[in-house]
Order: structure tokens, then C-alpha cells, then sequence
């Protein structure tokens, strides 16, 4: 492995979190208990859970000319992220995710992607000595789809791993520019779109990893929410990583934990497996708090919470 360096080009956004009883009918106007606004998007969560559990992080990403690009760029700063390539856009506005959770956790999201709209294949081009320097890269889809197929080309061939989590779902995800890709990381509804095949089991999904396998991406990890994960891999039996059970209370942002905790050990150590089961557990310990990634806990809380529940 060329270094333990972890790179995520990607999104960031402030996320305004409304915690509510139930949603508003159409017409209807209701009041919510509680408010808060936080550091989210994506591809900023995954960095900052990967920062906060000691990873080396670089961050591509833009933000807008607003007061939230302030805040943003500070915080990746004040969590130790190299922000070398965090670029401002004049005369655009920042990505913003208004958040809706309910008395169980779930949330639903809207996303205005300002900013991150505008991240290119010439902002990465201009990243890519310091790329060089990365064990993985980590994309979402919350940045043009043309900029991440020049980021799994650029992994390619340079001989940097490549880590992609297909979220939100992709309407029109070209699936034969992802096949160079070290990881994917869907949960099933975004496997069966990009598959185009049905998911709706363990067995279903297995199929449908192996068809995009087959067609060149070493791994895939399928995220099975509060069941865990699998890990289908070229060659390898499936694995079943299972969860742990903890009582949710803003499952916002767990995904984003799962990936940034799975590449901060990966790198560390090569081990899927192992790195998939602190995984499980990063995310489960981070929906027992509110917020995105107000609820990510640093390394020594997150061994605190391994010695409560078991490593
Ligand atoms: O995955 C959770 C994230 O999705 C939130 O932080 C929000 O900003 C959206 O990007």
C-alpha cells in the first residue's frame, strides 16, 4: 500500500436538521421541537469520521461565497483535514440538506448541491500529484458523475484504490465507467439500480455483486442498514458482517460513519473484514446520538463504545 493517506473527492453541505413529530400535510403548517444546523453532505462525512479516528485526509471538494463555506472550511481544518484543494465559488451559493427526523431516527433529506455542483475533472486533474500521494480514494454522488469517472479513471491509472458509494441513488449511472473501481459500497436499492437486477435478499444481492464483479470491480459492500454488511469479493466467499444492536435516536449520516470508519482502517491495515466490523459498529455507536457528524466519535470514544458492545 503506497501510503495510508486517505483522499474523499466529494460533496460537503450544511445540514439543517429539523427533529419532528410527524411530517406536514400538503398545505398544512405544524410545529417541530427541535432544531440543528451542523457540518454534512456525503463527502464530507466520510472525511470527518475518517479524520476523527486518526486517518490522514485530504479533501476535493468546492464551496460557495457564503457564510456556510466559512464554517465548513473551518471545521475540516479544525479536524486536521487538508483543505489544500476546498476551492470557493464566486457568486454561488454553498451545498445546503434540509433535514426532516422523526420520533425513530429516520430522517429524509433534500439536497440543494450549490456548489458541489460545479466540482470538475479539471479540479481533480489540478489534485493529482497530491493524489498520488493517497492509498484510496473515496467518491459519492453528490458531485457531477462525469468528475467521478474521472477520478476512477485517474485511481486507475495511477494505482490508487478507489472506494465509491453510489448515494443518493443514481438515475443514470453509467456502470461500465465505475469498473475500474477497487470498492463499491451500495446499500440494495442502489445495487438493484445499478445492477439492474433485483435486490431484494442476501442471495439477490450477492447475484447482483457478482454480475458487477465480473464486469471488473473487485469488491463490493453492500450496506443492509441495522443488519450489517456483506462482502462480496472477485474469487472470495461472501461474508456476512453482522450489526449490533443499539437504540437509534438520528440514523442521519450513519452510512457516511460506516465508509469513513471501513477506509480509515482499511488503509491501515488491508484487512476488509476487519475493517468492515468496526465499521458496523462505528455507524451503530453514531446513530445513538443526534446530528451528522456531531454524533461521529473520536477514536477514544469509539474504543469505549468497542469495549461496552464487544470488538
Ligand atoms: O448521508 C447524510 C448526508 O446526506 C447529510 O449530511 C446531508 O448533507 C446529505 O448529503
Amino acid at each position: 500500500m503506497a501510503g495510508q493517506k486517505i483522499a474523499v473527492v466529494g460533496s460537503n453541505m450544511v445540514d439543517l436538521i429539523t427533529y419532528t413529530d410527524r411530517m406536514p400535510n400538503p398545505g398544512e403548517t405544524i410545529e417541530a421541537p427541535r432544531f440543528e444546523m451542523g457540518c454534512g453532505g456525503k463527502g464530507a462525512n466520510q472525511a470527518i469520521a475518517a479524520a476523527r479516528l486518526g486517518a490522514q485526509v485530504m479533501m476535493v471538494t468546492k464551496v460557495g461565497d457564503d457564510i456556510f463555506a466559512d464554517n465548513t472550511i473551518r471545521n475540516f481544518e479544525t479536524s486536521g483535514i487538508d483543505t489544500r484543494f476546498v476551492e470557493r465559488v464566486p457568486g454561488t451559493s454553498s451545498g445546503v440538506a434540509p433535514i426532516f427526523v422523526d420520533p425513530t431516527g429516520e430522517n429524509s433529506i433534500l439536497i440543494i448541491k450549490g456548489a458541489n455542483a460545479k466540482l470538475s475533472p479539471a479540479d481533480v486533474d489540478r489534485a493529482e500529484e497530491a493524489l498520488k500521494d493517497c492509498a484510496l480514494i473515496v467518491m459519492q454522488l453528490e458531485v457531477p458523475l462525469e468528475t467521478v469517472y474521472h477520478t476512477v479513471a485517474l485511481g486507475a491509472r495511477h494505482g490508487i484504490e478507489t472506494l465509491l458509494n453510489p448515494a443518493p441513488a443514481p438515475a443514470e449511472l453509467d456502470a461500465s465507467r465505475i469498473e475500474a473501481l477497487t470498492f463499491l459500497v451500495p446499500n440494495q436499492t442502489e445495487l438493484a439500480t445499478i445492477s439492474g437486477m433485483p435486490v431484494e435478499s442476501e442471495a439477490d444481492a450477492e447475484k447482483a455483486a457478482r454480475v458487477l464483479i465480473d464486469r471488473g470491480i473487485r469488491t463490493v459492500i453492500v450496506t443492509l442498514g441495522g443488519k450489517g454488511a456483506l462482502l462480496v469479493s472477485a474469487g472470495a466467499e461472501i461474508r456476512r458482517i453482522g450489526a449490533v444492536a443499539v437504540t437509534p435516536v438520528d440514523t442521519t449520516g450513519a452510512g457516511d460513519a460506516f465508509i469513513g470508519a471501513f477506509s480509515r482502517y482499511y488503509v491501515e491495515t488491508g484487512d476488509m473484514e476487519a475493517a468492515l466490523h468496526k465499521a458496523v459498529r462505528y455507524a451503530a455507536d453514531s446513530i445513538t446520538r443526534p446530528g451528522t457528524q456531531k454524533s461521529y466519535a473520536t477514536a477514544a470514544d469509539f474504543a469505549a463504545f468497542l469495549a461496552k458492545v464487544g470488538e
